[in-house]
């Protein structure tokens, strides 16, 4: 806990590596309740991080040291993750409220563990969770439309798709709060190496070797939020159909999530399709509903790609431009879980407009 509580000081002077490599092998049995456990994970998962790139893209650590890679490899097993940070540590998992009689707002929420980066890693990792907070309602207007297909009560499914609608437009909405808080520049030059992991990441081909564990190097992908379960499920209900490469990225994603939330997604997956019930029922009102859901979703996707566009893009085309050694590594071209990045962002948005139904 002193390592990951004073981890943005420890990788920026330098001192994390030695730190750890002194470290004793953590043992885990006092840790009982699945907080404690995903506290454990949350702290280990910065701290690996931190490890491997705190001398930034030049020269990651190859070994993750035994008394770091085996708790690790331990605690993960328990709770059903793999050993490496995962947006459901670094965005579901990391926060407090100040004052924990008030609101989840953003003058309200402080980071347990943060990065290089300042306030623009700060800004990143609430704005992200905000975002999914406003998820939270679309969630239950998933379910709502779920029970409502069993008993094809169509006034609860248009009911339940509002819901979806009105989350999804709140979530673009408190996406635009990216704006105010985090700067391109910090986030592409300072914060974004540390999200990466080490599979499909040409600056580890072969993956990390974690001490104690195995033998063979461990490749596991990095942070991102394509491990977010939310947009997955409305994706599911939705029944928004990705071609091959792009629903293999994502189904790979869900490997990265609390078994729970995947849990979710393959119950929303096995539902009769309400695309196909709608497009059936022929009620003019339900296929207005479905379809201003799929179009806010397209929304959100748009807005994600120009988003995506001002801070990884424009920040590599400057870096490239100015001659910076590296920048032309494939890390500016793929994303932090490894994706080739726009290609992928816009065939995930080109699949979501084609699932609108077009009434005769
Ligand atoms: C995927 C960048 C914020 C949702 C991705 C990917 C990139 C990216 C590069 C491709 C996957 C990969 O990592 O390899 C960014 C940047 C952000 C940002 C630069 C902010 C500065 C967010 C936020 C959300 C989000 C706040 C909120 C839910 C997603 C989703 C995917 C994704 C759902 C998977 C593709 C999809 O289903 O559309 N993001 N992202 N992103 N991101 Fe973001
Ligand atoms: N997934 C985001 C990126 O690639 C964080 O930059």
């Amino acid at each position: 806990m002193y390592l990951a509580n004073n981890l943005t000081h420890l990788i920026e002077s330098h001192k994390l590596r030695e730190l750890v490599d002194e470290m004793s092998v953590l043992s885990l049995h006092l840790l009982t309740t699945h907080k404690e456990l995903r506290l454990a994970h949350l702290a280990l998962g910065f701290i690996s991080s931190g490890y491997v790139w705190q001398e930034g893209k030049h020269a990651p650590a190859q070994t993750l040291p035994k008394a770091l890679a085996l708790p690790f490899w331990l605690v993960s097993r328990r709770l059903g993750l793999p050993a490496i940070l995962t947006y459901a540590d670094v965005i579901l998992a990391n926060w407090k409220l100040k004052d924990p009689t008030g609101d989840i707002d953003i003058s309200n929420v402080d980071l347990i563990f943060s990065f290089p980066g300042g306030d623009t890693a700060r800004g990143f990792f609430i704005v992200s969770l905000l975002v999914e907070m406003a998820a939270s309602s679309g969630l239950k207007g998933a379910l709502m439309v779920m029970h409502a297909m069993k008993t094809s009560d169509l006034i609860g499914i248009q009911r339940g798709l509002i819901t979806v609608t009105q989350s999804l437009k709140k979530m673009k909405e408190v996406f635009q709060l990216m704006h105010n808080h985090v700067d391109p520049i910090e986030f592409f030059g300072t914060l974004r190496i540390f999200l990466f992991g080490w599979r499909d990441n040409p600056l580890l081909p072969n993956g990390l070797l974690y001490e104690g564990v195995s033998d063979e190097p461990v490749a596991l992908s990095g942070s991102s939020a394509g491990q977010s379960s939310a947009v997955q499920c409305f994706d599911a209900l939705l029944c928004i159909q990705h071609d091959d490469e792009s629903g293999a990225f994502i189904a790979h994603m869900r490997d990265y999530m609390p078994p729970a939330h995947c849990q979710l997604i393959e119950r929303l997956s096995a539902l009769p399709s309400l695309r196909d019930f709608v497009f059936c029922c022929s009620s003019s009102d339900l296929c207005q509903a479905y379809n201003a859901c799929v179009s806010a979703l397209v929304e959100l996707r748009s807005y994600h790609l120009n988003t995506v566009t001002k801070y990884v893009i424009v920040p590599s085309n400057r870096a490239h431009a100015m001659g910076c050694p590296l920048s032309g590594v494939a890390t500016v071209k793929t994303g932090t879980a490894g994706s080739s990045l726009i290609i992928f962002l816009k065939s995930v948005r080109n699949a979501t407009k084609k699932a609108l139904i077009l009434e005769t």
